[in-house]
Parts: C-alpha cells; structure tokens; sequence
C-alpha cells in the first residue's frame, strides 16, 4: 500500500491534509466533438503534433505518480479514443503495479468499434459525457454530433461488460428539461447518472442563468420519486450519490459551482503537452516535460511539487469570479 509505514512520509498528501490518489491524464487535446460549453464555434488552438507526448512519456509520468501514491488513473482528452494506438497504452497503464483501477472519460462516438477492446486492455469502467437524449438537441448541443452513434456505443460497452457513468453537464433552458429523464436511465439499469453544474469555463455571456445548482436538482428528482442518499466511498470523487428507490442504478450530483468539494479534492491534473495542474483552476502548471529527460526520482519530486502546490479552495462561485477563460478539451475535466 501507499503512504506512510512507521519509516516513510507520507508522500501524497498535501499541506491541508488531503491524500492525493487520483491522476486525470490526457492523451489528447483534440476532440471529434464541438460543445458549445466547452469551446468556441471554430475549436480552440491545438498543441502540435511534436508537443503531445509520446505513450512511453505518459506512461513514466503514470508509474512516478504511483509511487507518489496515485491508485487510480483517469484517461481523459480532447477526447482519448481519437489518439492513434490507445488501446495498446492502457494495457501498459494496466499493467503498472500498485495501480488499482485505471479508468476513461469519453464522448461515446467511437466506442461502437472500441468497446471490446478497450474492455480486453482492462478498463473496466467508462465515464460517457451525454447532456442529451434528444438527436436535436444532441447535435446542437455537441455542434454537429450524432446521438445515434453514442447510443450504439453505449450498447457496445455494456455488450462488453464495460461499467457505465452517464455525465450530463445541466444547463437551464438549453437541456434542464430532461433531468428526470437522464434519472429514470437509472431505474432498470445498474448505470451511474452524474448531474454536473455547468461551469462558465469558457467566456459565456449570461452564464449565471445556465447554471442550474445541485439542490435544485435533488428537489426536482424528490418531487416525482423517493430518493435515498448512498455512503460515499473513499474513491467516489466530488459525485454526491443517490438511489431512486429501488433502481437498479444510482444518480450523482456533482456541484462545482454551488458547493465546491474542494476539502476532498485528491487529484491531480497532466494535460497532453505534459503540464501538470494540481487545480482545475489554477493558472499554475509545472512543465514535466523537462523532467522526461532525467531521471525518475526528479520526475517524482516534480510531481510531489505540484500536490505541494494545490490550494484549499478555487473561487469558480465567488460573486467576484468572471468566467473562467480556458477549454475542457485541453485540460480533460
Ligand atoms: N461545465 C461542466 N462540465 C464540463 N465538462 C466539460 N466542460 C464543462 C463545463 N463547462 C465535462 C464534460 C465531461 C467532463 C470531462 O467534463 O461534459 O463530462
Ligand atoms: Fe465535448 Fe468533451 Fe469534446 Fe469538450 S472535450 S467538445 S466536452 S466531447
């Protein structure tokens, strides 16, 4: 196990105590999708090809942040499944030692064809991003994506075994409407809704109005059914979980903006051009590439700089707080 026996520090924790075990990696800051929350109509600026890393590269940045104490990996992009020869990188990722769960964010568009494969090169569970399940409304919202060949690479995963996340990011006037809708998904399926409060990542007028806040939802889902609150697990992540009674899935609220979880944040962020961020926030970064030239113990003490650096809290929610100026897709969420 990580962290301390009576002779070792305790590696992964930073000064307010929290224990980091997650690492969110991207492998790509290209997205086959355009969501409107996420970027701009004409994309955002891409990395070129030769400041992406090399698999090799992200899989030292994977096993020195193990020994840091990470236990689990989420693959995150742009959108992951677009990178060339991805399913061969987390075999390897799978096969770190020490390394319990090696998880994928995706929009759902190709896993149609990858689904068994990524299920043999042992992921065993896939965070689909969904915010709607009507084609209109899918197309607008994703600027042009097919809700067809989501729903196809749903079936695919469970086909494969593969467990199921749903993320819908819950947006007022634009896809609050199908709230209950997304939640009944849960009833005769063992799937995990996620509600996320819509962020104002990217400079969006008016974005105040889109945010619709946790407990709203939560007051919504109790008008039509009885919700019970779950236990959280250690690993469970900022998602608070529910059950309708006697689904057979369960629903999460996830709320950024109303209520950060900031106190039991345990992650950590490496963009695809090799920049780590110990806050989604925060403007500071600590370019690992460097270290890729020298060796694993710098790599290490580059990365335990970089929990060093987290802060208590963001202020995303802050009455003072404009809208955030960056993109989701180069980050990964
Ligand atoms: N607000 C909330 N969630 C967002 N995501 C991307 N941009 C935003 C935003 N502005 C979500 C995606 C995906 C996850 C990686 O982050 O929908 O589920
Ligand atoms: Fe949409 Fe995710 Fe692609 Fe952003 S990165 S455009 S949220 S699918």
């Amino acid at each position: 196990m990580h962290g301390a026996d009576n002779n070792q520090p305790v590696m992964n924790c930073d000064r307010f105590g929290r224990t980091i075990n997650y690492l969110r990696l991207s492998v790509t800051d290209r997205c086959n999708l355009r969501c409107s929350y996420c970027m701009p109509e004409q994309g955002v600026p891409l990395c070129s090809h030769d400041e992406i890393l090399r698999y090799e590269d992200l899989l030292r940045i994977a096993r020195a942040a193990v020994r840091l104490g990470i236990e689990k990996v989420r693959v995150t992009g742009g959108e992951p499944l677009v990178r060339k020869g991805l399913i061969g990188f987390l075999a390897s990722l799978n096969a770190i030692p020490n390394l319990a769960e090696v998880v994928l964010t995706t929009n759902g568009l190709l896993l149609a064809s990858l689904a068994g494969q990524l299920r043999q090169a042992g992921v065993g569970r896939v965070n689909i991003s969904l915010d709607s399940l009507e084609f209109d409304r899918y197309a607008k919202i994703t600027r042009g994506g097919d809700l067809a060949e989501v729903l196809a690479g749903i079936k695919a995963a469970e086909k494969a075994g593969l467990q199921l996340k749903l993320n819908m990011v819950v947006m007022r006037d634009i896809n609050d409407s199908e709230i209950e809708a997304f939640a009944e998904l849960s009833l005769d399926r063992s799937w995990s809704i996620r509600f996320i409060e819509y962020m104002p990542t990217i400079r969006a007028k008016a974005w105040r109005e889109r945010v619709v806040p946790g407990a709203e939802i939560l007051e919504r889902l109790q008008k039509k059914y009885r919700i019970v609150p779950l236990a959280t697990g250690r690993m469970c992540g900022p998602s608070r979980p529910f059950r309708i009674e006697g689904a057979q899935g369960s629903i999460g609220i996830i709320t950024p903006m109303s209520n950060h979880f900031c106190g039991s944040c345990n992650r950590i962020r490496v963009t695809s051009a090799g920049l780590a961020k110990s806050c989604l926030l925060s403007e500071q970064t600590v370019d690992l590439k460097p270290y890729l030239a020298q060796d694993d113990d710098l790599l290490c003490q580059a990365l335990r700089q970089v929990i060093g650096n987290k802060v208590d809290y963001h202020q995303m929610a802050d009455d003072s707080f404009g809208p955030a100026s960056f993109s989701m897709s180069g980050i990964g969420g």
